[in-house]
């Protein structure tokens, strides 16, 4: 049992001083060890994890709740109870469990791998694109962004159309500086979009995943929409990070970019070297003590909560050995945490990894000389993200500048 109350704790997020190295603040902590107590928006203290071997302790124990309406949960921002409490994401097995059970069919390992040839034609269709528009192009726009919300767009039924809907809501979604009242004014109207969506399917069912969920009639009228919505938002906007800067990493790096072009068969573990490296997801998974716990020898009491660090624990070298902040793309990474762990881990991570994997080997067979248009130090990173990533990333080829 090491520490209770600190004094001047560290807040958190705390910064990515460097855009590709963990928040120096973390490595610290972990290199440490045990628990530390940090500070949220809201003023509040909760337990930060960030060795691999203690975020898998808290996210693998059942005793930990993930839901947000428990007291003492440490909640994102202030509009994260009414926009997620109830939902199945949020709520703990065997109820938790239940419900994803009806969600499971459509991102199982079969289901994506059957999707490859379609991802694949997206992806040529996109490189098409860009080369007739001709470099430099943002890479996020004209392709990070359209591959996974074409995916997700295709298993649920959503008119792709319609995406300027979507993609703003997930940039006010998991924008950490925009304001309550936006997030609240973005959330009722994608909420109205999402709703109509779902009657017109009520109508006229077409074969995708809502149409499915509808005539199972597993979730309520109230939470389709917002799962739907959630869904949608999962769906596109990690995996369209992850492709901006996995890319981004393969384009500094001369050595892995060749490695993959002359070895296409290293895109799994590629893909989850990414997944491990940038470790995306900035500020979850959070979780609240159902009862007292032990963890990294700190007893964490019932109604506390705790953070676990993600991109501490997959820079975490008692695990990742002493290359853990380089990027090896023949690594065997797949124990990361990038995707969470335990009962909560990622729904859309078979769809998440079918995708990276089609989309670098054919971008790099296509376009053996893509390069950055910009300075590496002119990259312009989310810093203040749910999700971490680059806003724009201007590439370019051939002899263009
Ligand atoms: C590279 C892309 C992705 C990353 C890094 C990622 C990361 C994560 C993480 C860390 C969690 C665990 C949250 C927790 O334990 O509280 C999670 C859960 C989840 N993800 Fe993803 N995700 C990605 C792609 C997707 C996609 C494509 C979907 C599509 C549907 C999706 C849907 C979900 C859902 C629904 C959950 C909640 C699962 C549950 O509570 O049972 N994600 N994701």
């Amino acid at each position: 049992m090491t520490e209770t109350l600190a004094d001047d704790p560290l807040f958190f997020p705390a910064p990515r001083s460097c855009p590709f190295s963990a928040p120096p603040a973390y490595t610290e902590l972990r290199e440490t060890g045990g628990l530390h107590k940090v500070k949220i928006w809201d003023g509040s203290q909760h337990w930060l994890a960030t060795r691999h071997e203690d975020i898998r302790a808290v996210l693998g124990n059942p005793a930990f709740s993930a839901d947000v309406r428990a007291d003492g949960y440490p909640l994102v921002h202030a509009g994260q109870e009414e926009q997620q409490g109830g939902l199945f994401l949020r709520l703990d097995d065997p109820e938790h469990a239940r419900l994803r059970r009806l969600l499971t069919r459509e991102f199982s390992v079969k289901a994506t791998h059957a999707l490859r040839d379609e991802l694949l034609a997206i992806t040529d269709e996109l490189i098409d694109a860009m080369q007739e528009h001709g470099g430099p192009v943002d890479f996020i726009k004209h392709f990070a962004l359209p591959l996974p919300s074409r995916a997700i767009c295709l298993i649920l039924g959503v008119p792709y159309e319609d995406r300027e809907i979507f993609q703003g809501h997930a940039d006010v979604g998991t924008d950490l500086s925009i304001s309550h009242e936006d997030r609240i004014t973005a959330h009722r109207e994608t909420g109205l979009y999402y709703r109509e969506l779902i009657e017109r399917k009520r109508r006229e069912p077409g074969d995708d995943m809502i149409s499915r969920l509808l005539a199972e009639d597993g979730f309520t009228a109230e939470d389709l929409p917002r799962l739907v919505g959630i869904l949608v938002g999962a769906g596109h906007e990690t995996t369209a990070n992850m492709l901006g800067l996995g890319t981004l990493a393969l384009l500094l790096n001369d050595t892995e970019r060749e490695r993959l072009r002359a070895h296409p068969e290293l895109a799994p573990t590629t893909a989850e070297e990414m997944l491990r490296y940038w470790s995306i997801v900035s500020t979850d998974p959070r979780r609240v003590a159902l009862d007292d716990v032990e963890i990294g020898g700190q007893l964490v009491r019932r109604g506390e909560g705790v953070i676990v660090s993600l991109i501490a624990g997959n820079r975490d070298q008692r695990v990742f050995g002493d290359t853990a902040d380089q990027v090896d793309i023949g690594r065997n990474a797949r124990q990361h945490v990038a995707f969470g762990f335990g009962t909560h881990q990622c729904l859309g991570q078979n769809l998440a990894r079918v995708e990276m994997q089609v989309a670098w080997p054919r971008l790099f067979e296509r376009i053996p000389d893509l390069r950055l248009a910009i300075g590496e130090d002119e990259v312009p990173f989310k810093r203040n993200s749910i999700v971490y990533g680059v806003k724009e990333l201007p590439v370019t080829w051939g002899t263009e500048k």
